[in-house]
């Protein structure tokens, strides 16, 4: 046996006595705080750390956080890369604070979305860009455009993929292959066999023999898996996956907002893949809400009929405060100050180092696990690395995952947590950013 689960077992009650006795002001804050938020907590998520109890933060600047028990983390999470780029940063700060003085949501287009619009372009290698609040929005808006523009009802999707609260992407495929709503999630709106299709990442033929039904509008993909671990695509996955799309006619969808992290321009640029669509959310906003979403010219062109059509208020894409000024502030002070290239030079060397580090440690110590770096990401897996997601969910280890974060936390080093994300089947393993 690998490991010996009886010994864990007791070493993560101590840990966990550890946690309580190390976080009493956190426990208050959580028993007041839960008179009138559900779980103690504002969002559904911020249940699911590794500890009895989430922390409640103080501050956090830079890669460091303070809790209200005055102890100070080591962020490794950041956000689950949201705050990516580092907490409290003066440029974003300033920008946001000089922003808000000047107005937030008038519904009207300023400079900063002109500057924005252009540097996404740069970056990304799509001309023409629209804003959503998050990268959820982001995904929702695309597939309501895909389906408008090739009349097809069905998006696909890879087996174990995340992308956000979006309906159609809650499905994997049951152990018959058949496509079925995903473990855990909550009262799906129609059985999303109706509206998704289901592959296996890096599985040519499947993406293929899916595509020939000749019902699907997009394939919407990381161009590496990342919530499920980091599952890298075989060499020629990606241009396959391009040319086998436009054989079908059917428009790729790459979702970046992840795997922004190979460097400034995202992976597929990095890679050579040109996308029809992108979607780039989370870290672009230096830790306000704020997505984007990118698109070809040829695109951009059909879309121009529904864009100044009286009904496009009522199309099923916009939000009231989409593109407010303080989103656009934000994003322009990231891109400008954070995510360039230079800043690639130094984050993606400091994984490169994290992750030899724990690779000799698992090579040391004789285990067949494995670290992953992606950019300036890395993680270590409890196996061998998986090359899709169900292989990846299957060497899901949650008791060991949440040990292992458990531990870290008491130690002031803040990872996301496995055993949160393991909930819905996703990351295994720890995140260094
Ligand atoms: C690849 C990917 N797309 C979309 C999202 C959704 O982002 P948000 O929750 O900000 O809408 C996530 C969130 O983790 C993600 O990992």
């Amino acid at each position: 046996m690998l490991v010996d689960r009886s010994r864990l077992r007791r070493l993560h009650v101590s840990e966990h006595d550890r946690f309580i006795d190390q976080h009493p002001n956190s426990r208050r804050r959580v028993d007041t705080a839960g008179r009138h938020l559900l779980g103690g907590v504002p969002m559904p998520w911020m249940t699911r750390w590794a500890g009895a109890f989430p922390l409640f933060f103080d501050r956090a600047e830079g890669a460091h956080f303070i809790d209200v028990d005055g102890r100070d983390y080591i962020d490794f999470c950041l956000g689950d890369t949201g705050a990516m780029v580092g907490h409290a940063l003066m440029p974003i700060a300033d920008a946001l604070h000089a922003q808000a003085l000047r107005g937030i949501t008038t519904m009207l287009p300023n400079d900063d979305a002109t500057w924005v619009g252009a540097e996404l372009a740069r970056r990304f290698g799509l001309p023409i860009w629209q804003m959503a609040m998050t990268a959820t929005d982001a995904n929702r808006f695309v597939l309501r455009f895909a389906r408008h523009l090739t009349g097809r009802p069905k998006v696909l999707v890879m087996d174990w993929c995340y992308h956000g609260t979006v309906d159609e992407t809650f499905a994997v495929l049951d152990e018959h292959g058949d496509v079925v709503a995903r473990p855990g999630s909550l009262g799906p709106q129609v059985d999303p066999a109706v509206t998704t299709r289901v592959v296996q990442f890096n599985d040519l033929d499947a993406l293929d023999r899916a595509l020939a039904h000749g019902d699907v509008a997009c394939v919407l993909m990381e161009p590496a898996l990342t919530n499920i671990g980091i599952v890298m695509p075989q060499p020629g996955y990606l241009e396959a996956v391009r040319e086998i799309t436009r054989r079908h006619d059917v428009l790729l969808v790459l979702d970046e907002t992840h795997t922004i992290c190979v460097g400034s321009g995202g992976a597929a640029h990095a890679w050579g893949i040109v996308a029809d669509f992108l979607v780039i959310g989370k870290t672009i906003g230096g830790g306000m809400p704020a997505a984007a979403y990118g698109m070809t010219a040829e695109i951009a062109s059909r879309l121009h009929t529904p864009l100044f059509s009286e009904a496009i208020d009522t199309s099923g894409v916009g939000g009231m405060l989409t593109g407010n000024a303080l989103a656009l502030a934000a994003v322009r002070a990231t891109l400008s100050s954070c995510l360039r290239d230079e800043d690639f030079a130094v984050a993606t060397p400091l994984a490169g180092a994290w992750a030899e580090g724990v690779a000799k440690v698992i090579a040391d110590a004789g285990l067949p696990w494995h670290v992953q770096q992606l950019g300036c990401r890395a993680e270590y897996w409890f196996c061998p690395p998986p090359v899709n997601g169900a292989q990846a969910a299957a060497a899901t280890d949650h008791e060991l995952d949440a040990f292992m974060h458990l531990w870290a936390v008491n130690r002031i080093l803040f990872v996301s947590s496995g055993s949160f994300r393991a909930e819905f089947g996703a990351r295994r393993g720890s995140s260094c950013r």
